[in-house]
């Protein structure tokens, strides 16, 4: 289990260091290996991180990318993170990247969850950069206290890439309950694992994850306890 935690007195100056943490990493994954791989978070946060990464000059078209989780919507819908990936970071620079969608056209993520290992088992492995988002309630990629699946998520003898996840109703998984998900076994193995965090509460969060309690009552500690990862927390009290 270990850790760092990096303080930024800006969310420009917080983008500018973890946009040359992760370029950096890929570079050197890219001089060793054909292809390198990334997975990236949704929600509000990452945003101008991928915008900035969009504009990094990279061999973008060796870059594989995924998405961390996903909600079960169609991948136009504005809630889909794989929108949101293909709106801020795949395009300028990066409009070669190819591109691992973690939806498919079954009706829930438990139907689709065969392809979706089969399809990200085609990702240069194991996953070279992961950039992750956490809520208030300790949460990670969609594994959410008291989810349906979180089990199996978070197994770490789990050989799947991928899990399925029904959110419990009234939590920060708003209306997108269906969720497809990275496992733990998945993201704990990537070589850089990155934490973008803004604002107070997601600061006061990191600090109850790291104190003693249930995994299941905040599944990030899945990922800070486990002894194959090393997590780089890059935080900044201000939304600007
Ligand atoms: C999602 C994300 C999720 C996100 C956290 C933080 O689908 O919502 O992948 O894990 O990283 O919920 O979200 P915010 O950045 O919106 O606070």
């Amino acid at each position: 289990m270990t850790w760092s935690f990096q303080n930024f007195a800006t969310l420009d100056a917080l983008v500018d260091a973890l946009s040359t943490r992760i370029t950096a990493e890929l570079a050197a994954r890219l001089a060793q290996n054909e292809f390198a791989s990334i997975a990236l978070s949704g929600g509000t946060t990452p945003r101008p991180l991928y915008q900035r990464l969009a504009q990094t000059d990279l061999p973008w078209s060796r870059v594989q990318a995924t998405v961390v989780d996903e909600r079960w919507v169609d991948v136009r819908d504005p809630a889909s993170n794989e929108n949101l990936v293909r709106q801020s970071l795949i395009n300028a620079n990066a409009s070669a990247a190819q591109f691992f969608s973690l939806k498919t056209g079954d009706e829930t993520p438990q139907q689709g969850l065969s392809e979706l290992n089969d399809r990200v088992g085609g990702l240069k492995a194991p996953i070279d950069v992961v950039v992750l988002g956490m809520g208030a309630d300790g949460h990670t990629a969609s594994w959410f206290p008291g989810a349906e699946g979180l089990a199996e998520a978070l197994d770490p003898k789990s050989g799947q890439m991928v899990a399925a996840i029904t959110a419990p109703k009234g939590g920060v998984a708003g209306a997108h309950l269906n969720r497809a998900t990275l496992t733990l076994a998945a993201v704990e193995r990537a070589g850089l694992i990155t934490l973008m965090l803004v604002g107070e509460d997601k600061k006061a969060a990191w600090e109850q994850a790291l104190q003693d309690g249930p995994v299941e009552d905040m599944p990030v500690r899945a990922l800070l306890r486990s002894q194959q990862a090393h997590v780089e927390a890059f935080w900044t009290e201000r939304k600007t």
